[in-house]
């Protein structure tokens, strides 16, 4: 028998922790035939919390008396396409309980009208700044509430920009596990603040478009992550969103150490539920459900949009089949209530029992009327868009967002900001509008004009837009417009400037955008519609040029980037609605940049480990080892030695900023290497376990029913008697009804609470020396003690907080505090199963500045701290 053989069956027996499967050494290059989940089961029910013990105790009084027909509605999306919204489930309308309606996306509302179109994550990301990240929650959770979305699908933490090609990195905030897990967490806290339930999505390892997703001929990739890695990049902002208090989670497609995520055990009742804590309810991305039992016992809430293997037929794994597992005693009594309560209690916890409102709009069609399920072809029909315009103030916070995140990389010769006099020659078509209209592409599907977001369920319809053509032509008294990516012939005199607007995109897997299937396959890393080739152009008859970018992610900039007449070059990284203003702000000086990279940019692509590119493959299961393990991004570049041509957080400014007077104050003291023990969980809900009457499941006298449309009944429920099926159902290996232990990491949402006990906090004052006005960002990276303080390699810095000063006249200084916490200086012990410090914090060196190559202030613990020179 093969030692992984053997190991597992330990696994299996409860001998090991699941992470010894990834023993230090072994786990850190995790083999393809090693990956394996392991089981965890039961399903740890919700309610346990205190900080929830209200929302639940009324969800417990209604599902007391809910029939088995209404538990199961909530439980099921009614079906692809039959209702206004992404997805809906059933109701319970004696309680009260609507059609509950989930739809996109992370940015605004998808397919919809007189909504906001705010800049997508990656934007937000690069603002590094923590009030535009909540402000944006609470107008999108406003827009949500306003249009009647019970549950707003977002924000997205992962993707974590693993593969830099990867499609959807630009719906999530950037290569860093601390700056997605601030930003989705800010995110989560605003849109909660309306009554509007977040869904932070995609748990977890869905880093790659292209094969994600399982069906009836294709099985979709394996994301074989090590337990460490899991904890400490992939996991981080997931444990962040749930310490927000997120209502929801929604699991990835793919597989994850060849589980799949909607029905791995070990992800949703080990990691999510018992170790995280969390208290609301897990839901499938849409389609992704492969087995009804299954993912129930597996933890899985709610079925989403609800159909079975092949949408539009009607059928769904749970619907009617989960009322005929829980009537013959496969799926247990107490997996349903616990499901439902979960549902029920996050509807309570968000107040949306308090007059929130029905949908008023329609995904399917602009019309005013049209079918109300128009998955059913022959459907009633009514009203079904109101136009309801919920963008109130809104376009100020998406201005000030795609504003502020605009990075300036590189100003010779303080040739920005521009004069409105100066000669201006602009080219390129991403200064303009969409040659086929505004919103001509569904869901952005296309590349045409200014790029103001990637494409897929991420978007939404843009209200309107304002490119940088209008922008500049409003602003500038003296501008040419060759809206053109074809170098035109033209003669520039000395004095003229040109600016040459590039982009690149890239979306979700169900589009295919020049030839790119989601991931950037064709494009490369490298600007779309020949944009290099216009920027050389341009740099060999113009004296000085200025570069703007719109990119989802990464360029290689090599073929420009160092040509002389290229005296300056801005990533406005994705704009949405407010492409033009925001744009025109910075360059002509209104403002100073004050973005920052959210990821790094390298020389080439070889740069990157050779484990983060696409994988692609005809036949069989593709396995993606996660072999470079914590180094995706700066972590590998300072690991390697490999200099970046702009390093992770980089971005400059019109003026100039000192930092001085740094400050290091223990706070809370770290005398154990492990957090205190957690306290022991509260006590759940408990229902009566006998089964329902088969007649509440049986089909209404009075029901007209849609066909298609998913019900919980059954023809001839009381033909089904309970124990007939359970003897012969084939439970997944390691199945049992007995509750685990609690494990030693959790003790509330997001986990042990004292891995939140702020240990450390660094002051310090930024002054700004130079003749603009402007804003600093600062960030500290941790720097941990060597492999034998903690007995693992650890990265050689690490992002884990920042703070943006506000906007600081010439002269004028501004003192930062920067908290770190237990778990920000903690490794995961996977031996241990549980987050380790340097006791007191020995060794551990924090790093302040304005990026990782421009670090300004290093403070030892234990010894000095000091104002230092470190650009480079
Ligand atoms: C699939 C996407 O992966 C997910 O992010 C989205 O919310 C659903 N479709 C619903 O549109």
């Amino acid at each position: 028998m093969s030692t992984t053989r053997l190991l597992h069956l330990a696994l299996l027996s409860g001998l090991l922790p699941w992470s010894w499967a990834s023993s230090p050494a072994e786990t850190l290059h995790p083999r393809d035939d090693e990956a394996f989940s392991p089981p965890y089961y039961p399903a740890p029910a919700g309610g346990w919390l205190s900080d929830w013990a209200d929302a639940y105790e009324k969800a417990y009084r209604v599902v007391s008396n809910m029939t088995l027909a209404e538990k199961v509605n909530l439980t099921t999306g009614t079906g692809m396409f039959m209702g206004p919204c992404a997805g809906q489930t059933g109701s319970a309308l004696r309680f009260g309980i609507p059609n509950l309606c989930l739809h996109d996306s992370p940015l605004g509302i998808r397919n919809s009208d007189h909504n906001t179109a705010f800049p997508p994550g990656v934007t937000v990301g690069a603002t590094f700044d923590k009030d535009l990240m909540y402000q944006r929650g609470v107008e999108l959770g406003e827009e949500a509430r306003g249009k009647g979305v019970n549950v707003l699908l977002g924000p997205v933490v992962g993707p974590t920009f693993r593969k830099p090609r990867g499609g959807r990195n630009w719906e999530g905030f950037g290569a860093d596990p601390s700056l997605q897990a601030i930003g989705g967490s800010l995110t989560i806290k605003g849109m909660q603040s309306t009554g509007a339930i977040a869904c932070l999505k995609h748990f977890i390892g869905n880093e790659q478009e292209m094969h994600r997703e399982s069906s009836v001929i294709t099985q979709g990739y394996s994301s074989n992550i090590d337990d460490r890695t899991l904890h400490e990049i992939y996991l981080w902002p997931f444990a962040e969103g749930v310490r927000a208090g997120t209502g929801s989670v929604m699991m990835a497609y793919n597989d994850v150490n060849r589980s799949t995520c909607s029905q791995n055990s070990l992800l949703i009742n080990g990691i999510l539920k018992d170790e995280l804590g969390f208290q609301g309810f897990v839901v499938t991305d849409w389609l992704a459900q492969l087995g009804g039992v299954s993912s129930a016992l597996a933890g899985l809430d709610m079925s989403m949009p609800g159909d079975g293997a092949i949408p539009l037929l009607g059928d769904s794994y749970w619907g009617s089949e989960l009322s005929r597992s829980v009537l013959n005693g496969t799926v247990p009594m107490e997996r349903l209530n616990d499901m439902v309560t979960r549902i029920v209690a996050t509807w309570y916890q968000m107040g949306q029992d308090q007059d929130y409102p029905l949908p008023n709009f329609s995904s399917n069609t602009l019309d005013e009327t049209g079918p109300l399920y128009p998955g059913a072809l022959i459907s009633p029909t009514g009203v079904v868009n109101q136009y309801v315009n919920v963008q109130g103030d809104h376009n100020i916070t998406a201005h000030a967002i795609a504003r502020d995140a605009i990075t300036l990389l590189k100003n010779n010769n303080h040739t920005l900001p521009l004069s409105t006099s100066d000669s201006l020659h602009i080219f390129g078509t991403d200064a303009g509008p969409n040659s086929n209209g505004l919103n001509s592409c569904t869901d952005q599907g296309c590349d045409n004009g200014v790029l103001t977001m990637g494409w897929g369920s991420g978007t939404s319809r843009l209200p309107y837009l304002v490119t940088p053509q209008e922008a500049i032509a409003n602003l500038s008294s003296n501008a040419q417009f060759y809206i053109t990516d074809t170098f035109p012939s033209v003669t520039p005199n000395s004095s003229d400037i040109a600016l040459v607007f590039i982009n690149a995109d890239s979306g979700e897997n169900y589009i295919t955008v020049e030839s790119n299937p989601g991931d950037r396959t064709t494009a490369d890393l490298y600007a779309w519609h020949n944009g290099d080739d216009l920027v050389t152009a341009a740099a060999a008859k113009y004296s000085r040029v200025v570069v703007i970018i719109h990119t989802v992610g990464p360029l290689i900039l090599e073929s420009w980037i160092d040509l002389p007449s290229v005296q300056a070059v801005l990533i406005a990284h994705l704009p949405g609605q407010e492409a033009g203003y925001s744009l025109t702000d910075v360059l002509f000086g209104t403002y100073s940049p004050s973005g920052h990279l959210p990821y790094t940019i390298p020389y080439q692509e070889s740069d990157y480990p050779s484990s983060v590119g696409l994988l692609d493959q005809v036949f069989g299961q593709i396995q993606d080892p996660f072999t470079e393990t914590l180094y995706i991004d700066y972590r590998h570049f300072l690991n390697a030695n490999i200099t970046p041509r702009y390093p992770f957080g980089h971005g400059l400014s019109y003026t100039t900023f000192t930092y001085s007077a740094p400050v290091l104050t223990t706070i809370t003291p770290l005398d154990t290497a492990y957090p205190p023990a957690r306290a022991t969980k509260g006590s759940t809900p408990s229902y009566p376990t006998t089964l329902p009457n088969p007649s509440e499941v049986a089909w209404p006298s009075t029901l007209t029913r849609i066909w298609r449309y998913l019900y919980p009944y059954l023809d001839d429920p009381s033909s089904i008697t309970s124990n007939s099926t359970t003897a012969s159902y084939p439970y997944p290996s390691g199945y049992s009804t007995t509750p685990k232990p609690a494990p030693r990491a959790g003790g509330a949402q997001g986990g042990n609470p004292a891995l939140w006990d702020i240990a450390f906090s660094v002051q310090v004052t930024i002054t700004n020396t130079g003749n603009y006005s402007g804003r600093a960002v600062a960030q500290l990276y941790v720097e941990l003690p060597s492999s034998d303080v903690l007995g693992v390699d650890t990265p050689a810095k690490q992002l884990r907080q920042f703070e943006k000063t506000g906007t600081l006249t010439p002269g004028e200084s501004q003192t930062v505090e920067l908290n770190v916490t237990r778990k920000d200086l903690s490794i995961w012990d996977v031996v241990v199963q549980d987050w380790k410090v340097p006791v007191d914090g020995d060794g551990v060196t924090f790093w302040v500045g304005e990026g990782l190559g421009d670090l300004r202030v290093e403070c030892a613990v234990g010894g000095t701290c000091a104002v230092v020179d470190s650009v480079s």
